[in-house]
Parts: structure tokens; C-alpha cells; sequence
């Protein structure tokens, strides 16, 4: 523990070097004038890990994959919305009692609104992971209507029956009447940049297309999207305002959301230039 020294954020995953968290993060201190550090950690054992976060006096952590969902039996309590997900991606350390949150819900509700309604809107999410379970509770927590599209029918049933919502197998696509489908699968995501969980041909009736992947900038599906008329939205916005959320947990201030855009959006230009 540094006496008086900058705050110590951590993030906990593994791999994490090529994380753009950092960065992210890095920027936002700056600009709000906190010293603080954000260290990425690759975690071989997540117990020792989040005892580390006691022993340290860690502030706050990130956690990403593959430690979302195992990393809340070590921690003292879990927020709501966390619980309900089964994922933590943020850990909270109140003078030595480690609270999980979830902040992705939130990272993709805030960026949702931001260019269209929820409320009284259809959404077809497709799969049936992690990552749909916190767009799930995203969409019903504002009103919205969603219905679960995956390939294996079996595991979309069932997360469709625990968050009450309509099932459809991802082959009859071709029925569903929606305003947005949101992609949480993570086909398309770099390196496999050719792939898309739909064929072009599936999304012209779609008004507007989301997907939660924010590297590339742009998916194939996105890319098929836009061509075939659709609006679309990338994963980019839902990144940055579920780290900013995060910000707003461990330091209780508001961070700049456009500066920690401006930076990671640069960082992922450069990547697709080379
Ligand atoms: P996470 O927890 O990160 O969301 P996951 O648990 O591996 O990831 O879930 C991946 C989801 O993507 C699953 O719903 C999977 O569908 P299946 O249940 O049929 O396996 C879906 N998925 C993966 N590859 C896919 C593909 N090529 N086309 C459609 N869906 C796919």
C-alpha cells in the first residue's frame, strides 16, 4: 500500500495485453487531475488476486474475461444488477469489504439512448452467453422488449425463460419483427474480422443494428448493415460508458466520457491501419 500515493486501480483478466482499459482509464485520471494508476494484471489465480485487492489496498477493480462470472463467490457482496447478470466486471473496495457491480448493463444502456428510444422497443439479441444476459437486463430495466435469438435453441430457451422474454431459434430470423438487433456473440470480433453471425440478406428489415464488439470499429455485420440501410451502432460507445461508469463508482466524479472516446477510437484506428 503506497501511503500517500496515487490510488491503485487494477484490472484483473487473462489475457490483457491488449486491453485498452489502460489507456482509457490513463486518460480520464489525467483530465480530472486524480493521481491514481491503473495496473492490468493477467491473473493465474483469481482467490489470491482478489485477496491481493485487500492486502494492497486496491481501490477498484476491472475484471474481464474469463473471471466475470467466477470472481463473485470471493467477493463480500453483490449489487443487484450484478447478482441478476451473474457477471462483476467492477469490484469496489470500501475499506476492505469488496462490493461487485455490473457496469456493462449500464455502459450499453447509456450509449442506446443516445441515438435511440428503448422504451415500448424490440429488440432481437442474439446469443445466449454472458455477455446477453447484461444486454437482457439492459433492455427490460428500461422498458424495452427483447427477444432471444441463438443457434442452439436449447440454451436460448432457458435464458429466455429466466429473464421472462420470447425465444426464437437464430434460423427463423425471417419471421421476427423487431426495431434493433443487437449482436452479443463474438463473431466478427478481431482477428476474425471476415465473420458475421447473420447473412446480409437476414438485417434490411431491421431499422437499426447494434453490436456490442467494438474492435473492429466497424464488424462485418455492421458493415452488411449499413449496406443493406440499416442505422447502426458499434460496441465503441458501450466500452467507454461502462468504464466511465466505473470512474464514477471509484472516485465519485464525473469522468470525460468524449476525451476516454476520442483516445480508445484513435488506438483502434491505428490498429486497423497496420
Ligand atoms: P460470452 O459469455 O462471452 O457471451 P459464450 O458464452 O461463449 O460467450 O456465448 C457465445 C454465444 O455466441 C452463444 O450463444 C453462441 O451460440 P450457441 O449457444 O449456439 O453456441 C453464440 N455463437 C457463437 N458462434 C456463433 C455463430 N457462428 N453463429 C451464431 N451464434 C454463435
Amino acid at each position: 500500500m503506497f501511503e500517500s500515493g496515487p490510488r491503485i486501480f487494477a484490472l484483473f483478466g487473462n489475457p490483457v495485453g491488449h486491453s485498452l482499459s489502460p489507456l482509457m482509464h490513463h486518460t480520464a485520471y489525467g483530465e480530472m487531475k486524480i493521481k491514481a494508476v491503473y495496473v492490468p494484471f493477467c491473473v493465474g489465480n483469481l482467490e489470491d488476486a482478489v485477496r491481493g485487492i485487500r492486502g494492497l489496498g486496491i481501490s477498484g477493480v476491472s475484471v474481464t474475461i474469463p473471471f466475470k462470472s467466477e470472481v463473485r463467490k470471493h467477493l463480500d457482496e453483490l449489487e443487484e444488477s450484478s447478482d441478476r447478470i451473474g457477471a462483476v466486471n467492477t469490484i469496489v473496495n470500501e475499506g476492505g469489504r469488496l462490493r461487485g457491480y455490473n457496469t456493462d448493463w449500464i455502459g450499453f444502456v447509456r450509449d442506446l439512448k443516445e441515438f435511440m428510444p428503448i422504451q415500448g422497443k424490440t429488440f432481437g439479441v442474439l446469443g445466449a452467453g454472458g455477455a446477453a444476459r447484461a444486454i437482457l437486463f439492459g433492455i427490460l430495466s428500461e422498458g424495452g422488449k427483447p427477444v432471444v435469438l441463438n443457434r442452439t435453441a436449447a440454451k436460448g430457451e432457458v435464458l429466455a425463460k429466466e429473464f421472462g422474454c420470447f425465444f426464437l431459434p437464430l434460423s427463423e430470423i425471417g419471421v421476427l419483427k423487431a426495431d434493433c438487433i443487437v449482436n452479443t456473440t463474438s463473431v466478427g470480433m478481431a482477428p476474425q474480422i471476415e465473420n458475421s453471425p447473420l447473412e446480409e440478406r437476414a438485417l434490411g428489415k431491421f431499422p437499426w443494428v447494434v453490436d456490442i464488439i467494438y474492435n473492429p470499429l466497424e464488424t462485418k455485420l455492421l458493415k452488411d448493415a449499413r449496406k443493406a440501410g440499416c442505422r447502426t451502432r458499434a460496441g465503441l460507445g458501450m466500452f467507454v460508458h461502462q468504464g466511465a461508469e466505473q470512474i464514477r463508482l471509484w472516485t465519485s466524479r464525473e469522468p470525460p466520457v468524449e476525451s476516454m472516446k476520442r483516445v480508445v477510437r484513435k488506438k483502434l484506428e491505428e490498429y486497423e491501419k497496420n
